[in-house]
């Protein structure tokens, strides 16, 4: 595959009034999600979970691409049909999450360092094999108690580049996920500070891995204060000040940004990304790739009941198209209370 053909995939993903949907959950990740709705976390259960998703079809035409965890990406649905199809017949992209999660970095604050770089250019051809066209990995990045430290920062970035090298290489667009975490006490210069920080850093480090930006996506955290924060921050001053911040560092080689939701609450999200989006003049597509923000919805309206998965694809179809609409700057409040 040439840079052609992976920019290709990288427009598709952010395709206008499209959007990601994060279904990468690790197995401990979706047991915590499923404990909150009284869902025992059996291989079965996930995959019928997952499997209601793919098959909302209203839902989906707002989605480009579907981040799957190992698990997913072989597992078949109810009837046999590989759940990967599901995705490719609802006109999505299949993409997987390659990195294997986070352990302590020694001497460095308390920061963590992602694994899964050992191996990763024998398993990517699989994946590929498997249908996946895009990864996923996640660079955390704690900004209270005096982190990030450079240590810290340094190797994630790092890290994170050689993964995008490693990607491209095997014909696959990276998602470059530099998270910076917004459960703090942070207010919003110092998000705004640090992830400055770490996107700078970040894009030096691909620079070095000759990692060519025309086919990735990045996906940053929104410059919000910590949800500790004595100081909130209103929609506009969030979106004013991402702007402002991806301005300073993102060139415009890059085809587009996908957000994480990051904790935020499923109609901030969508306000967030509409508000950016309504005020324009950058040169990159925005739109979502949330986990949380499009699926606490649905699995709650779904509780692992066969009767209700009606009422989870409507859920879930209601915030994809509300996220669409928020890449086009086309929401407003209005819809949500027309359906709720
Ligand atoms: P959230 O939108 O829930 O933050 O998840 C997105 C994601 O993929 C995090 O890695």
């Amino acid at each position: 595959m040439s840079l052609a053909d992976l920019n290709k995939v990288a427009m598709a993903m952010v395709a206008p009034g499209r959007g990601i949907l994060a279904a990468d959950e690790s197995s401990g990740t979706i047991k915590k999600r499923f404990d909150a709705i009284g869902v025992e976390s059996t291989e079965a259960n996930r995959r019928d979970y997952r499997e209601m998703l793919f098959r909302a079809k209203e839902g989906m035409s707002y989605i480009s691409g579907v981040i799957l965890y190992d698990e997913t990406i072989w597992q078949k649905a109810e009837d046999g049909t590989p759940l990967v199809k599901l995705i490719e017949a609802a006109g999505s992209i299949p993409g997987i999450k390659v990195d294997e999660g986070t352990e302590d970095l020694a001497g460095a604050r308390g920061d963590v360092i992602t694994k899964g770089l050992d191996g990763l250019s024998k398993r990517l051809p699989k994946y590929y094999e498997q249908g996946a066209r895009f990864a996923k990995w996640r660079a955390v990045i704690d900004p209270t108690g005096g982190r990030p430290s450079y240590a810290g920062l340094l190797s994630n970035v790092h890290a994170l580049a050689r993964y995008a090298n490693l990607c491209q290489a095997a014909n696959i667009v990276p998602i470059v996920e530099p998270e910076v975490l917004m459960d703090g006490d942070n207010d919003i210069e110092q998000t705004y500070a640090i992830t400055q920080w770490v996107l700078k850093e970040t894009f030096q480090q691909l620079y070095y891995l000759n990692v060519e930006l025309e086919g990735i996506v990045l996906k940053p955290n929104m410059i919000v204060p910590g949800k500790k924060a004595a100081k909130k921050a209103g929609i506009e001053e969030v979106a004013e000040q991402t702007i402002r911040c991806l301005k300073s560092c993102v060139p415009s080689a890059v085809p587009g940004i996908a957000f994480l939701s990051g904790g935020q609450s499923d109609e901030e999200a969508t306000a967030h990304l509409d508000a950016m989006n309504k005020l324009g003049g950058f040169p990159w597509k925005m739109t979502f790739s949330y986990g949380r923000a499009l699926q606490a919805a649905p699995q709650k309206a779904w509780s692992g009941k066969k009767e209700n998965l009606h009422a989870g694809q409507a859920a879930f179809t209601h915030r994809a198209r509300m996220n669409g609409l928020a890449s086009l700057g086309k929401w407003s409040p209005e819809l949500e209370k027309k359906v709720a």
